[in-house]
């Protein structure tokens, strides 16, 4: 008998990603997903996998017990992608980022203690740690959240940690760093800026433009989850990194080379208040489990901008969407 699987959140950017991967993995037999597709998630993500008949879907929210407890029944491996991802909104309603991602993780952990799964995988993200001046920090770095998505994603790892250490709850934590590749919703910084690309707008970039994000690609990122849920030790905490470190103002030039524009399409707009300076993990611990980046960023970038170029009307609906964020309407 093979894994029955539940994918919170798996909808959206990363958990579509994710579904798709557990879907060609023989030892899975069942891929359930709860989401209650909001702004950010769609079945569009989902098109080439909800014919399958490993694949259930669920339209609910993780913060509702009566929708997210049958979700958990007879599940062995929880993956809760569930989130609000989107620092910017995060300044704006902070509100509902405590909602989903402090209340909403506390509700699975709760339902947890009744369904007893065999692993519980808390989707984390290497901004718990707050901004890394120099060097990279390890699992055991302080965290220091600066703005309220990344104080919730800490917060959700303490009641992890805490029904962990109190009921016993199986919990594993995986910090990312900043993913990268096809469905991500265009309000970050390379669909939006793809999107705005190919429109002829200008790229904003916030402040000076020079802050670092060490860029993962997706597929490499869930290769790693899906190892530590087969490979991973119960308590334990991993970071997940690429070591491809580049200032944002690298991508903003690398994604106007690739699509033939110029480059005083840049323009330098008020900075994001709070605005981490560069993010950086140390992942020797989920390397020792055998993992290792597998992608070549300057090949899987260069395919990723076109993967969103090919698909500009699905890229201008959404960007329209995501523009109205931006504009504050
Ligand atoms: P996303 O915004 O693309 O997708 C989030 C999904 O969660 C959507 O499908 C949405 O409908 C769903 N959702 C939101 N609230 C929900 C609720 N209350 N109940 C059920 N479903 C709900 O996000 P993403 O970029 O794919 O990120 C997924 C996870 O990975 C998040 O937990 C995020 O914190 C973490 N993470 C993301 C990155 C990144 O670079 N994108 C990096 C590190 C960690
Ligand atoms: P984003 O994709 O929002 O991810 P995160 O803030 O979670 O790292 O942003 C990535 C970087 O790009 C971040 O330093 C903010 C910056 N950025 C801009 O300069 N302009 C933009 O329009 C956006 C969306 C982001």
């Amino acid at each position: 008998m093979g894994r029955k699987v539940l994918v919170t959140g798996g909808a959206g950017f990363i958990g579509s990603n994710f579904v798709r991967m557990l879907v060609d993995d023989p030892t899975v037999d069942l891929v359930r997903i709860l989401d209650k597709l909001t702004y950010a998630g769609s079945l569009d993500n989902l098109e080439d996998v909800l014919g399958n008949p490993k694949v259930e879907f669920v339209r609910g929210d993780i913060a509702n017990y009566d929708d997210a407890h049958p979700a958990m029944e007879g599940i062995d491996w929880v993956v809760n992608f569930a989130a609000e991802s989107h620092v910017d909104r995060s300044l704006r309603n902070p509100a509902e980022f405590v909602r989903t991602n402090i209340e909403g993780v506390r509700v699975l952990l709760e339902i947890a203690r009744e369904t007893k799964p065999e692993r519980f995988l808390q989707i984390s993200t290497d901004e718990v740690y707050g901004s890394i001046a120099e060097g990279c920090v390890d699992e055991t770095a302080q965290l220091r959240p600066s703005s309220p998505y990344s104080a919730s994603k800490a917060s959700a790892d303490m009641l992890c940690n805490a029904y962990l250490t109190t009921f016993g709850v199986p919990v594993i934590i995986a910090r990312s760093a900043n993913n990268y590749g096809p469905y991500q919703y265009p309000e970050k910084l390379i669909p939006r800026f793809v999107s705005l690309a190919l429109k002829g707008e200008k790229l904003p970039l916030y402040g000076d433009g020079r802050n670092i994000r060490d860029w993962l690609y997706v597929e490499d990122n869930c290769r790693a989850l899906l190892l530590i849920l087969k490979k991973g030790k119960v308590g334990e905490i991993y970071n997940i990194g690429a070591g491809e470190l580049h200032q944002n103002i690298e991508i903003a030039r690398k994604i106007l080379d690739i699509l033939g524009k110029p480059e005083d399409m840049i323009t330098f707009v008020a900075d994001r208040p709070g605005h981490d300076r560069r993010y950086c993990v140390n992942w020797d611990k989920i390397r020792a489990l055998g993992w290792e980046p597998q992608a070549k960023f300057e090949e899987k970038f260069r395919e990723t901008v076109l993967w969103y170029a090919r698909r500009e009307q699905w890229l201008a609906k959404k960007s329209e969407e995501a523009e109205k964020f931006y504009r504050g309407q």
